[in-house]
Parts: C-alpha cells; sequence; structure tokens
C-alpha cells in the first residue's frame, strides 16, 4: 500500500462539510437551540462523525438531573459518575489526541487529560509523538538535554520502550518524550517494512503496565499520525470552537476512515472537544450548535473554556491539574476524564 494514500489532496479539505455560518441563521432546524438527538440530522451532510459502536457509549447510564442544566454545548449535562478505583493495571487503551490543525489544544489536552486520569489512579503513559516536542517541553524537559527519545525507540531495535520512558512529574502518569530528531524519523520510516506499524510495535510492552496511553500528534496527516492512528483503540479530536477550526475537518475523517479499513479495524472516534471555548461570545456558542448539529452525541458534554492558566502552566511545565489545581481548567479536564472512563469500555 503506498504511503502516499494518506495525503488525500483530493478530499475536501475546505468548511465544505459543515453548512456556511452566516447570520441570520439558516432555516434549518439544528438552528433551533436545545438538543437535537444524533439521529435527526436533516441539515448536514455528511455527518463526519460517527461513534462506530453505538451501545458502548450507552453502556454507562449517566444520571440526568431534573430539570437538568444545559451544558455549554446546548444539551442537558450529565452528572459522570466518580471513577472506580482499579484493583489491578494494564490492558492499556491507546488513544490518539489527532488534528491536523495547529494550536487546538491537542498538548493541552494530552498533558491535562492524562493528568486527571492519573489523579482517579489510572496508570498513564504519555507519548509525545510531535518533532516540535512542545508535550515533553509542557512537562518541564529541556529538549537539547534527552538522551534517548521516542526517535530511537522508532529507528534502533536495540532500544528498549523502559531505556527512553522518563517519570512525568506527576505521580502515575510517565512520559515518552521527543524533540526534532523525530522530523528525520518521517522520511526514514518510508523506508522501513510495516512501516504504518513501527509506533504499535514499539509501544506493545507498555500495554500491560499501563490503563491509557495518550498520544499527542503532530499537526498533518502524514505518516507520524497514521503511525499514531493505526497504534490506537481511539481518537480524540479537539476542535478549537472558532469558525476556522472546521476546515479540514472531512479530511481528518478521511484518514481515520482510511487507517479503519487498512490498518487497523478497531479503531474508533472516542469523542470531538470543543475546547478555548468563551461562552460570552455569540461566535463560540454558534461554532459549538454548529458541532452538535452535526456530529450529536460524538461531541463530549465537557468543553473546555478558554482561559490564560494554560499557557501560564505550560510556562512552569506542569499540568493545570497540578499547577492550578482548583481552577476551573482544572475541573474541565478532570469532568473530561470521568466522561471519557464513560465511554470507554469496562476497564
Ligand atoms: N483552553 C485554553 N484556553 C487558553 N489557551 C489554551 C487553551 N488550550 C490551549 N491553550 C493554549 O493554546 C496554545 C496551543 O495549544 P496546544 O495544546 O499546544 O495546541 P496543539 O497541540 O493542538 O498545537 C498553547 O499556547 C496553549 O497553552
Ligand atoms: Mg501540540
Amino acid at each position: 500500500m503506498s504511503g502516499a494514500a494518506f495525503s488525500g489532496s483530493n478530499v475536501g479539505s475546505s468548511a465544505s462539510e459543515m453548512p456556511p455560518m452566516v447570520r441570520p441563521p439558516q432555516p434549518t432546524p439544528s438552528a433551533q437551540p436545545g438538543p437535537s438527538p444524533r439521529d435527526e440530522h436533516p441539515v448536514t451532510q455528511p455527518i463526519p462523525f460517527e461513534r462506530p459502536t453505538a451501545e458502548r457509549a450507552t453502556a454507562t447510564t449517566l444520571d440526568i438531573q431534573d430539570p437538568a442544566p444545559l451544558g455549554a454545548t446546548g444539551r442537558p449535562m450529565p452528572v459522570f459518575p466518580e471513577p472506580i478505583p482499579l484493583t489491578r493495571h494494564g490492558g492499556a487503551r491507546v488513544v490518539s489526541m489527532c488534528n491536523q490543525k495547529g494550536g487546538v489544544g491537542k498538548t493541552t489536552t494530552t498533558i491535562n487529560l492524562g493528568a486527571s486520569l492519573a489523579e482517579f489512579g489510572r496508570k498513564v503513559l504519555l507519548v509525545d509523538f510531535d518533532p516540535q516536542g512542545s508535550l515533553s517541553v509542557g512537562l518541564g524537559l529541556n529538549p537539547h538535554e534527552m538522551d534517548l527519545t521516542i526517535y530511537n525507540l522508532l529507528m534502533d531495535r536495540e532500544v528498549e520502550i523502559d531505556d527512553v520512558v522518563v517519570p512525568s512529574g506527576i505521580e502515575g502518569m510517565d512520559l515518552l518524550p521527543s524533540n526534532i530528531d523525530l522530523s528525520a524519523a518521517e522520511v526514514q520510516l518510508v523506508h522501513e517494512v510495516a512501516r504504518e506499524q513501527t509506533l504499535q510495535r514499539v509501544l506493545a510492552p507498555a500495554l500491560e503496565k499501563y490503563d491509557v496511553i495518550l498520544i499527542d500528534c503532530q499537526p498533518s496527516l502524514g505518516l507520524l499520525t497514521v503511525n499514531a492512528l493505526t497504534a490506537s483503540d481511539g481518537v480524540i479530536v479537539p476542535l478549537e470552537c472558532e469558525y476556522f477550526a472546521l476546515r479540514g475537518v472531512a479530511l481528518l475523517k478521511t484518514t481515520i476512515d482510511k487507517v479503519r479499513e487498512r490498518l487497523n479495524p478497531k479503531l474508533e472516534i472516542d469523542g470531538v472537544l470543543g475546547t478555548m471555548f468563551d461562552g460570552r461570545t455569540l461566535h463560540s456558542r454558534e461554532v459549538m450548535e454548529r458541532l452538535v448539529s452535526a456530529w450529536g452525541d460524538t461531541v463530549f458534554h465537557t468543553v473546555i473554556r478558554r482561559t490564560v492558566k494554560f499557557s501560564d502552566a505550560t510556562v512552569a511545565g506542569e499540568p493545570i491539574t497540578s499547577y492550578a489545581s482548583s481552577s476551573t481548567g482544572a475541573d474541565h479536564y478532570r469532568q473530561l476524564a470521568k466522561e471519557v472512563l464513560t465511554r470507554w469500555p469496562a476497564e
């Protein structure tokens, strides 16, 4: 198979998969406020994201208060159960944070969802799979002082995963660091046998140790991202709550579908996460409404609001859950952790 198959330049990378955002609202049922059941989508076609295992989403019955307060997505906000402590670890679920657009919150979500899951007693491995190394830097590592990185793990069969994993500074959470060296892997992997499965192969020994492995993808749909998707059980798509965020989503969906068809049949979309939401602006609320009318329950109820605390935490080199433990940003990621645990299969 050709790696070029995944570069998919012919697929709609414009916002054509979504209706144009114009005021006044379009004369469609989706313009109505309030919850819209996922199977009533007369408005937008195609519907890009449909979680394939619909029955899993309902595996955990969620409490809805009566009357239920509306969440930031405009739907009634369920109460997510407190995660049950685990008695043993292993059988990790591997999840990629994926969006070929930069600056949408992939790295922030990897760090803070990981740290929140660790707070709930999960053993977490974060994989920095972006040559920019923002995840490693965001956890306080110096990119010039790394002995071994994921690049060595991918390219050198002598190197084992335990040689490369470092503690993240957060109890229960480890990190596979990366730096600019990884950019060479993209070129070198092209000549490897089973080049799309390389990450899957090197992560395999970690599955029995961790409960969750989160892969922070680079902002592209190239071979590294295809490797991440091939190694994953699920994908979380962070989307900034602004109009242009919707561009390119069809191409991302096509890539995920191709990987599922050709390389990894178990791959599913765990959810679409609205980030940098500003409830004071009509614009943010409109984008959110649009996401929900197109993708229904694939959109997480949890929405991450915009706050400068995230940049401050990055400078401090730690997750917001420890840097500003009682901030709303930290609470939102803890809530996201509870929500993803209701979506994932029972541990
Ligand atoms: N909810 C948020 N509110 C405000 N700033 C945020 C939020 N999430 C992320 N950021 C900031 O936006 C920038 C891009 O986020 P990042 O997670 O690095 O995106 P990506 O990994 O998709 O490129 C970073 O400076 C980060 O601190
Ligand atoms: Mg990033």
